[in-house]
């Protein structure tokens, strides 16, 4: 799973974005320096460093977790357990939700239902009534491929998709569409979809995945791939990949550092 992959990277960044108070030995590093009419600051990497410029505060990056609407929401579904996603990953789908065009919204690849949740709540956040449509098997990924999807275990430690309804229940939107995908998609073929989250990891699912919900795509509508960039899911970027040279006049592809892709359909198709 792409998830296993972010505790890493990004937790690291989201940490570091946070000024901790100067321990012991940074204040005598300041103390000493300011005797020699230097500024001593802390080096920290990625970091737009120009302390001439900013002086101490030198910590110019946002903390995602202070932006109004997104932060307290993203630390409840954290709260609850039922994702790996962290608040990076959770900053991708929610800026999608709240910005994407009207139409509906569908994720494949549920487990345990954290993102759906998230994805749920984000909607109704943003008001309009959004159609939700979100599919797993709740049991295994259907079609691995040892070569193809790296080292991907056909079974893994599901919870019953009943357990996964309850706890998304009070979403009236929300509909969940249990088997594999994407036999479960049998009769949404006239929907159009403004956000699409793809989280099922593997080559085939991607492969899928694309083939139904590009064409049924909104103008400007948004797909985030989240395993894109994870070298855990070879075969989520080759399916990409593969679809991209057959299809990249429908739809742009922009990478993140989050390990996501962001496909948009073009205006105007
Ligand atoms: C990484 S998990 C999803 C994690 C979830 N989005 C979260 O944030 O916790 C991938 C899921 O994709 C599902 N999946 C993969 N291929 C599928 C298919 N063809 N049909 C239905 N579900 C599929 C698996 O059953 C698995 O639950």
């Amino acid at each position: 799973m792409a998830s296993t992959s972010e505790t890493s990277p990004v937790q690291y960044e989201m940490l570091d974005r946070v000024a901790p108070d100067a321990g012991p030995l940074e204040r005598v590093a300041r103390r000493i320096g300011r005797r020699l009419g230097w500024d001593v600051y802390r080096r920290r990497s990625d970091f737009h460093y120009v302390p001439s410029l900013y002086g101490d505060r030198y910590f110019k990056l946002a903390d995602i977790r202070e932006h109004p609407g997104f932060g307290e929401l993203a630390a409840e579904v954290i709260g609850h357990g039922r994702t790996y996603m962290g608040y990076a990953r959770l900053f991708t789908l929610w800026q999608a939700v709240t910005q994407a065009p009207e139409g509906a919204i569908a994720e494949l690849g549920v487990f345990r239902g954290g993102s759906s949740w998230f994805l749920a709540a984000a909607a109704e956040q943003a008001g309009g009534g959004r159609r939700i449509f979100s599919f797993d098997t709740f049991t295994h990924f259907p079609e691995t491929d040892l070569e193809l999807d790296g080292s991907h275990r056909p079974t893994g430690d599901y919870h019953p998709a009943e357990d996964v309804r309850r706890y998304l229940s009070r979403f009236a939107s929300l509909e969940l569409r249990e088997g594999v995908f994407p036999d479960t998609a049998a009769g949404l073929e006239d929907e159009r979809f403004g956000v699409v989250h793809v989280d099922s990891d593997t080559y085939s699912s991607y492969r899928d995945a694309l083939a139904f919900f590009v064409p049924r795509l909104a103008p400007g509508g948004i797909v985030v791939l989240d395993d894109y960039g994870f070298v855990t899911c070879p075969g989520a970027t080759q399916a990409t990949d593969e679809f991209l040279a057959e299809h990249g006049d429908e739809v742009q592809l922009f990478s993140l550092l989050t390990g996501q892709a962001l496909l948009i359909r073009r205006s105007g198709r």
